[in-house]
């Protein structure tokens, strides 16, 4: 049985509590947020704390708060030489305070309050500052999902970067052409198989062997049409730099 005390109620605290309750093998004993919200509707109110001096023992604290909040949280944690653990992608595993064990449990995904996940195909990166513990995270992960990976904080880091050009970005690119299509009232769902297919694509063949477009076949004139018919100035700029981003990956072949 592995015990967990999980902090945070945001969007990964839910998801998570959700997966950790799932699992037979793994008991949450308490959960602790700022202001003492369930992070389930059938959880117990006295399994939630806003008070850090009551927080009960467990085999790992699983901070799942804010990347500014991580080293904060961390230094309000009363005890010494617990596992405790944060979930960002991004900030280094030495940003936890040093009293304490240190590890991460980062699920590599897109989480929303909305919308559910299947953790099962969830990759989950860790690292641990000793042995013992990076096996106790193994087994944590290996309960929720069979694609555990030890990463180091400097590995997970350039990954986040590479996340958020996969993730993030094209997310607000979909977000652009949304827009568009309301301004012009024509549905967005008119994309839909499009975008299916872009994502659909990439996992057969590379996505620098899927590109297709005006930039990439240097059509000069289309792209100066849709230039002249953006007239937002952020819109115009974003679609000014991919293009040339595109020509200058492709530039030999063009
Ligand atoms: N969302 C994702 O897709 C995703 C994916 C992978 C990893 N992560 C990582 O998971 C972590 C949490 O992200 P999230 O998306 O769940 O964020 P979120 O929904 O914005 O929730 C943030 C949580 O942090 C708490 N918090 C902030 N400052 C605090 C402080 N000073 N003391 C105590 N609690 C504090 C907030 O408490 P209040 O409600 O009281 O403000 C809230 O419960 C981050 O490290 C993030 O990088 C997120």
């Amino acid at each position: 049985m592995i015990r967990i005390v999980l902090l945070g109620s945001g969007k990964i605290a839910k998801h998570l509590y959700a997966a950790f309750s799932a699992q037979p093998e793994i008991t949450i004993v308490q959960c602790y947020n700022r202001k003492g919200t369930k992070l389930s509707h059938d959880q117990a109110d006295e399994s939630v704390t806003r008070d850090y001096t009551s927080l009960k023992e467990a085999d790992i604290y699983v901070m799942a708060v804010s990347d500014d909040a991580i080293e904060e949280v961390s230094s309000h944690l009363l005890f010494n030489d617990r596992l405790v653990v944060h979930t960002s992608g991004s900030v280094p595993m030495q940003t936890i305070h040093s009293k304490h064990n240190r590890g991460v449990f980062y699920p590599l995904q897109t989480f929303s309050k909305t919308t559910s996940v299947d953790f099962k195909t969830i990759p989950v990166c860790i690292e641990a500052e000793n042995n013992e513990d990076l096996i106790l995270l193994k087994k944590l992960g290996s309960l929720l999902t069979n694609k555990v990976h030890v990463i180091s904080s400097e590995q997970r880091n350039v990954l986040h970067v590479a996340a958020v050009f996969a993730n993030n970005f094209t997310n607000h690119l979909f977000t652009i052409a949304n827009e568009i299509c309301c301004d012009n009232d024509i549905p967005f769902e008119i994309l839909h198989p499009l975008i299916q297919e872009t994502i659909t694509k990439i996992i057969k063949i590379s996505p620098k062997s899927a590109q297709t477009g005006p930039a990439i076949r240097n059509d000069v004139s289309t792209l100066k049409r849709h230039q002249q018919l953006l007239t937002d100035t952020t819109q115009r700029e974003i679609y000014q730099t991919i293009t040339k981003a595109i020509q200058s990956t492709y530039g030999k072949k063009l």
